[in-house]
């Protein structure tokens, strides 16, 4: 045996996954396909759950989070030129979401990692798996031989695929829409997050500090990025963001960042084949309405490193063999979430029977208290017993 656990992929899962191992004294490896400078740069999400802070917190990864990190206690949904809070903390018990950069988690985790000692191996990229031998090829005829390999390489990865397509199934939704995002220097125009749903789309103000903020715009999927002068970007998102009574301005400041992302969903089953686990987007993926993709990564990480615990301790696989069922129940309920929040805020094609069924769901979640309970209690993060 080379190692103890193989880890594919140097994302939020992959890290995490091995900041948690090498704490419980387990041995890995963490092969990663990119270099160094480009997972740490790579912009993607920005909402962390509760959970998720707490983890970071307790495991000696989270003072730069807590210093940085921007705690919010609520969010805006706008729609019909208006404005309504949905009061997250105040309706699930004080819980609360942070906004802190992807990248960011990723070079504390990095840090962390290195820091350890642990071997980190960038620009070495798995070429093949055999999830029975236990075997990962990578590189240049590299081979690391693992008691466990865990893979968390994103879902354009290899792990996925090194499971035969006769023992996976696979669910899926493509979205007729993406989300050209920017990050642009200038300070936030609100304290919380916007959700607008809008006639002409759905938009996103969120931000990343007191000087930079995140926005997105809902556009064709096969949208060409040229076609988004920084000049239309600002004018589209200031039209669907305005207020009727004319009090709102979104603060504009240099772009210094722009892309274009699909919305998918996707689930594969089970999360495990032989020595093989998938975790985060190697097994799923979520359309980003909800700000889920990167928490569920973290949750499904969670329940691998204790499975893991047990089993290099004790020999118990107990933990291992309820891995993913434990996960998918949580899948599923962020799955149904994404797609709820997605359904309810994008411009769908015009059905006019559709734009009311939205406009109902919109005005239901900010009038009820019942209704808007369960869109928090989701956003911030629910506590299944896998937590
Ligand atoms: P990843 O972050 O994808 O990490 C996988 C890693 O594996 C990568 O570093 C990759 O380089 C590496 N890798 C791939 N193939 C190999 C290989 N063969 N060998 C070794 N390494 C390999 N979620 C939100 O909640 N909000 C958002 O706004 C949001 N925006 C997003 C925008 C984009 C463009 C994308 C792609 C995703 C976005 N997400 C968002 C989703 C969120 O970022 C992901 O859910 C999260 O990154 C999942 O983490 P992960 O570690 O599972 O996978
Ligand atoms: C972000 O800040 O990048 C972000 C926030 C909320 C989302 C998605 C992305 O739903």
């Amino acid at each position: 045996m080379d190692t103890q656990v193989g880890i594919v992929g140097a994302g939020p899962a992959g890290l995490l996954l091995a900041h948690l191992l090498g704490r419980a004294g387990i041995d890995c490896v963490v092969l990663e396909a990119r270099s160094r400078d480009y997972v740490e740069q790579r912009v993607r999400a920005g909402v962390l759950e509760q959970g998720t802070v707490d983890v970071l917190t307790e495991t000696g990864v989270g003072d730069r989070l807590q210093r940085e990190g921007m705690v919010h206690h609520g969010i805006e949904l706008r729609f019909g030129g208006e404005g309504h809070r949905i009061a997250m903390s105040e309706l699930t018990g004080g819980r609360a979401i942070t906004v802190y950069g992807q990248q960011e988690v990723v070079k504390d985790l990095i840090a962390a990692r290195l820091d350890a000692g642990g071997p980190l191996e960038f620009e070495a990229g798995a070429t093949e798996i055999d999830p029975s031998g236990g075997v990962v090829r990578y590189g240049d005829g590299g081979e690391l031989r693992c008691a466990i390999v865990a893979g968390c390489d994103g879902f354009h990865g290899v792990a996925r695929a090194a499971v035969p397509e006769a023992a996976l199934t696979v669910y899926e939704r493509e979205y007729p829409f993406a989300w050209l995002g920017i990050l642009a220097r200038a300070a936030p125009s609100s304290e919380e997050l916007i959700y607008t749903h809008h006639e002409r789309g759905f938009a996103l103000h969120s931000m990343r500090s007191h000087e930079v903020t995140r926005n997105y715009l809902q556009v064709a999927p096969d949208e060409d990025v040229e076609a988004w002068p920084d000049e239309r970007i600002w004018e589209e998102l200031q039209t669907r963001m305005a207020l009727a009574d004319g009090s709102f301005t979104l603060d504009e400041g240099e772009i210094f960042e722009k892309g274009i992302a699909p919305m998918r969903s996707f689930v594969a089953e089970p999360m495990r084949h032989d020595r093989l686990f998938l975790a985060g987007d190697a097994a799923h993926i979520v359309p980003a309405t909800g700000a889920k993709g990167l928490n569920l990564a973290v949750a499904d990480v969670r329940v691998l490193a204790r499975g893991l615990r047990a089993f290099f301790a004790h020999g118990d696989e107990a933990g291992l063999d309820a891995y993913s069922e434990r996960c998918l129940r949580r899948v599923w309920r962020v799955q149904h979430f994404s797609w709820w929040m997605t359904q309810m805020l994008h411009r769908t094609g015009g059905d006019p029977f559709e734009a009311q069924l939205q406009r109902s769901q919109l005005d239901y979640v900010v009038r009820s208290r019942a209704a808007a309970t369960s869109l928090a209690e989701n956003y911030v993060g629910t506590e299944l017993e896998d937590a």
